[in-house]
């Protein structure tokens, strides 16, 4: 970022907070979505906090709305859409309020268009490499009263010091690379979050130290394809200075991109005292004809090398991945191949995806784009597989002892109860009590369904 565009961020702040000053103004940040969205919303409330904001989580007292949308599948976006619709009745209530749209959505030429054109009541668009520009929209808002649809484009450089304001104390994402090179054929996010850019190990080394001094427990490193971090070394040498690090903590990461997962890194992953013992690491399809027309530069034979050498390194370690159903051309043979994969390999959770046609992707152009009836069907008997499997692998967890960190309190209709993640990430839930809250707790897993395990905390 150049010395003017900081020095106009800064006087931007100064004259936001000028407007805020004794007003007692409120913000809501609403976010579809991605962990890195949700990271990026972390961002936006800090900027928010910092222009003299509080946070409110109730929209129709807010003085600020900023919808940080998601434009991975077409239903990601409608949802969203339909959410700012509902907040046309708020400024009509409040004329002064100010409403904006940050995220995936609106780096698309056409999205910004629509946005313009049918949402009067959005005063401004700002894409997510263009995020740290908040105060800059918002005091031209302010001041000038107009709208603002600019699009920047500053993919170049992963931007330092936004104020943050993380939500949970013992769970924290790190964003460690913005952006994706590898231009899968389906995918939007190559065109809306630009070429990858990797923050400086020695930042994001000292952001970790600080998170665990703090008390963080669980720290998840982001990043599109992480593996093809390039900071001042590899990923799988950060993960090892990172792992140096003292403390009673875990780091996870995500995404893996299966062409770039080094032995190194499988290395890394067996000997490390902090990594936590999961992969997610996406498949997408079964067929190596789609895997090829996906543009994803493996193939079955590699992917699965990579699956058992690192099976055979970390045997203890959840395996998880995505899948997309009814990719363009995919014949019944391509989508058994598919299930063949998931027979194989016995994932622990499978998140799939019916294909979702993403204006601008080469995807979107193919012919033999599959009906919405030929992706449902088949997604079901995916679930149906899966769903099996699931069990069969959350069923190897029932009575043992295992630890969880919990995250919040459940009202459930049979009494109170906590939900919470193996370090493996496995959700469950459990007979607990409020002081455990936040903290590791050594739990009985009495009972195991497919998506949660049921159990009982053990009382030191
Ligand atoms: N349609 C359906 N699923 C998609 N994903 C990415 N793009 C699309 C699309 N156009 C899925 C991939 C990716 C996950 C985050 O979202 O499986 O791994
Ligand atoms: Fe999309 Fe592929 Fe990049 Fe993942 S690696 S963000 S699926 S282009």
């Amino acid at each position: 970022m150049n010395i003017e565009t900081r020095r106009d961020i800064q006087s931007a702040y100064e004259t936001v907070c000028r407007y805020t000053e004794g007003r007692n103004l409120c913000a809501y940040v609403l976010t579809f979505g991605c962990q890195q969205n949700e990271a990026d919303s972390e961002k936006l409330r800090g900027m928010a906090l910092k222009m003299g904001y509080s946070l409110t989580d109730a929209p129709e007292k807010a003085d600020l709305i900023l919808v940080n949308t998601c434009a991975i599948r077409q239903h990601a976006e409608l949802k969203a859409l339909s959410i700012i619709g509902s907040f046309k009745h708020l400024k009509k209530e409040k004329p002064s309020l100010v409403i904006g749209v940050t995220g995936c959505m609106t780096a698309q030429e056409h999205r910004v268009q629509d946005i313009k054109m049918r949402y009067h009541y959005v005063d401004f668009t700002l894409e997510p490499s263009s995020l740290h520009l908040l105060p800059l929209a918002l005091a031209e808002v302010l001041s000038v009263k107009k709208r603002r649809f600019l699009r920047e484009d500053c993919s170049t450089e992963a931007i330092e010091g936004i104020p943050l304001s993380r939500t949970c104390r013992h769970r924290a994402w790190v964003s460690i690379m913005y952006g994706c090179n590898n231009f899968c054929s389906y995918c939007i996010v190559p065109y809306v979050r630009l070429r990858e850019r990797s923050r400086s190990a020695a930042d994001i080394e000292e952001e970790v130290r600080t998170l665990v001094s703090e008390g963080c427990l669980d720290i998840t490193l982001l990043g599109q394809n992480v593996n093809s971090y390039k900071g001042e070394c590899n990923f799988a040498e950060l993960l090892r200075r990172l792992d140096r690090i003292d403390g009673d903590f875990q780091l996870r990461f995500m995404t893996s991109h299966p062409k770039d997962v080094s032995d190194e890194l499988i290395h890394v992953m067996a000997e490390g005292k902090h990594i936590a013992p999961h992969l997610h690491l996406p498949l997408q399809s079964g067929s190596d004809r789609i895997l090829k027309a996906m543009n994803r530069h493996y193939d079955i034979a590699r992917y699965m090398q990579t699956v058992n050498h690192f099976r055979a390194a970390c045997p203890d370690f959840a395996l998880t991945t995505d899948i997309i159903v009814g990719f363009p051309t995919e014949t019944e043979e391509d989508f058994e191949a598919t299930l063949d994969i998931l027979r194989r390999v016995r994932f622990d959770l499978v998140y799939a995806f019916l294909y979702s046609a993403r204006k601008g992707t080469p995807a979107a152009e193919m012919e033999g784009q599959i009906e919405e009836s030929v992706k449902k069907e088949r997604f079901a008997r995916l679930l149906a597989l899966q769903d099996e499997i699931s069990l069969e692998r959350a069923k190897a967890y029932e009575n043992k002892t295992l630890r969880v960190l919990v995250d919040s309190k459940l009202e459930k209709s049979g009494g109170t109860l906590y939900a919470g993640r193996t370090d493996s990430g496995k959700l469950v839930h459990l007979v607990a009590d409020d002081s455990m809250t936040g903290k590791y707790c050594q739990t009985h897993i009495d009972r195991a369904e497919a998506f949660i395990l049921h159990g009982t905390a053990l009382k030191k």
